[in-house]
């Protein structure tokens, strides 16, 4: 078959001629199936790293813009992707460079902060590699050599470095801002994602450790989203608001990562507790979110950026964690199950039916329930693919380990207790200025509903 690409704008069109009866290398017939087509994916998805070439910095994809197009945060969640590859098709190809890259970037204090992002930090930014560090310690991913920092315990820098009274003030009545950084647009915004991430964490670390301090932490937390109303009674849930509002001016944009990391907290609280009250809440999210994000065809769409292709780079993954979470939360909250895992092979189906873009003609797009290419490829888009189809490996019988059930990965409570929140290391640099101003707009126009930006810019990062 003759493929021709042309630059169009800017953007990449890839054209494919006489391609009648091509066949899809990717199929989720069955297990075998599963595996190989993962196998094609995470080889893809890698190839936009080149942090271990020689030269290059471990652990991240190519950026911050505008040096490439992706920010910190999104390296840490492809070594979460890839451990759960690893998990679920049992290759260990990619261990290697996961281990190397996530040790890489644990920062001076040992607890996801390194110097080099310190002046862009969110709290969501440093919860995505703590997160990750997490799921190594759930997963029993090999351990770092013994003079390294352990999995466990770089869950619990990053958890404990959150819950410190510093970034927890009154404005709000709770909750984590986004940003850290007090000079950083943003830092006046507090938002569904951080609450969202450290609630993950707190509930994963409780049922890990037993420790209920963690729970503690997590349930104030959840009732803070919740009471703020970024989580409302018929289980939609907002993105954030500002303190200069009293977070009144609630941003209703909708992205299915922020039900899905709450979903995986709430099915970790449920694990622990047995409590009806959490039982109910994962039901209510769980059917809502298949309602608006999976819709009738049952395929996920990001319902407020695909309409009207205004997708960021940071967006083109979130499909991906939506997958990878729900399936997880159906391990701890088994009365899901049924529910969940059909529509995460109906979407996964719709995944592969568009991977037909590329110079390998099978790289992946984001429109899945259109069933074509759309044009564009990128880290976010493969790693999505990647973690739908591989999720579909997801076993019943292997939920996540804790320290007194099969768990190998060594501790320490007090992690993270020695870091600095002076993290004003290094002097704003234009770059900076520019993705935070860029930001500001988009916050203000998200907070009165006006929807308008989204026609103007379709490349923007949200987050940074
Ligand atoms: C870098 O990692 C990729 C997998 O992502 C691997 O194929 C490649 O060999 C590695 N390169 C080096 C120089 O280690
Ligand atoms: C920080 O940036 C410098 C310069 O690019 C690089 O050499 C170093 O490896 C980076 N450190 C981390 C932890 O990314
Ligand atoms: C601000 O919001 C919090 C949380 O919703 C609420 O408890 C508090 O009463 C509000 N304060 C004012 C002055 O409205
Ligand atoms: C908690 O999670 C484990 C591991 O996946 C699972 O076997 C168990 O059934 C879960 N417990 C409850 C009460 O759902
Ligand atoms: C439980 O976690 C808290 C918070 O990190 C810590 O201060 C405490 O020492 C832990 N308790 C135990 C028994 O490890």
């Amino acid at each position: 078959m003759a493929i021709s690409t042309i630059t169009f704008l800017g953007a990449t069109l890839t054209f494919t001629f006489g391609v009648v009866n091509a066949q899809s290398p990717f199929s989720i017939d069955t297990d075998e199936d599963i595996r190989r087509s993962a196998a094609l994916l995470a080889h893809d998805t890698t190839a936009f790293y080149t942090g271990n070439q020689t030269g290059q910095t471990p652990g991240i994809l190519p950026g911050p813009p505008p040096q490439g197009d992706y920010y910190w945060w999104q390296g840490g969640a492809l070594w979460g992707t890839l451990m759960d590859y690893w998990f679920l098709t049992g290759d260990s190809s990619y261990n290697d460079v996961v281990m190397q890259a996530m040790l890489f970037q644990v920062g001076e204090n040992k607890d996801y902060q390194p110097r080099n992002v310190t002046a862009s930090l969110g709290n969501d930014d440093q919860a995505f590699w703590g997160m990750s560090a997490m799921l190594a310690a759930e997963l029993n991913f090999p351990n770092p050599p013994s003079d390294q920092p352990q999995w466990l315990a770089l869950a619990q820098a990053v958890f404990n470095t959150q819950a410190d009274p510093e970034r927890h003030d009154n404005e709000c009545g709770g909750g984590l801002r986004w940003q850290i950084t007090r000079t950083n647009n943003g830092f006046d915004y507090k938002n569904t994602i951080a609450n969202g991430c450290f609630f993950n964490m707190g509930a994963r670390l409780a049922r890990y450790t037993g420790n209920e301090t963690y729970s503690k932490l997590a349930e104030e937390t959840w009732d803070w989203i919740q009471g703020v109303g970024y989580i409302t009674d018929e289980w939609d849930v907002y993105d954030g608001g500002h303190i200069g509002h009293n977070c009144t001016d609630i941003n209703k944009l909708q992205y299915s990562y922020n039900a899905a990391v709450l979903i995986q907290g709430a099915a970790f609280m449920w694990n622990i507790t047995e409590d009806q009250i959490w039982k109910d809440r994962i039901n209510g999210l769980v059917d809502r979110t298949i309602e608006l994000f999976f819709r009738d065809d049952g395929v996920a769409y990001e319902i407020s950026c695909e309409p009207k292709y205004t997708c960021s780079t940071d967006m083109y993954s979130y499909k991906g964690y939506t997958h990878r979470w729900l399936a997880q939360s159906s391990q701890v909250a088994p009365f899901i199950r049924d529910k969940v895992m059909p529509i995460l092979k109906s979407s996964a189906k719709g995944a592969i039916s568009q991977c037909t873009g590329g110079d390998n003609g099978r790289e992946c797009g984001f429109a899945w329930s259109s069933g074509k290419f759309d044009g564009k490829i990128g880290a976010g888009q493969e790693m999505s693919a990647l973690a739908a189809v591989s999720s579909l490996l997801t076993d019943p019988s292997k939920g996540p380990v804790t320290a007194d059930k099969g768990g190998t990965s060594k501790g320490d409570p007090n992690a993270g207790s020695h870091s600095t929140d002076n993290l004003e290391l290094r002097p704003i640099t234009t770059a900076d200025r520019v993705g935070a101003g860029i930001l500001t707009t988009l916050l203000l126009a998200g907070a009165t509903g006006t929807f308008g930006w989204m026609i103007w810019e379709p490349s923007l990062n949200w987050r940074a």
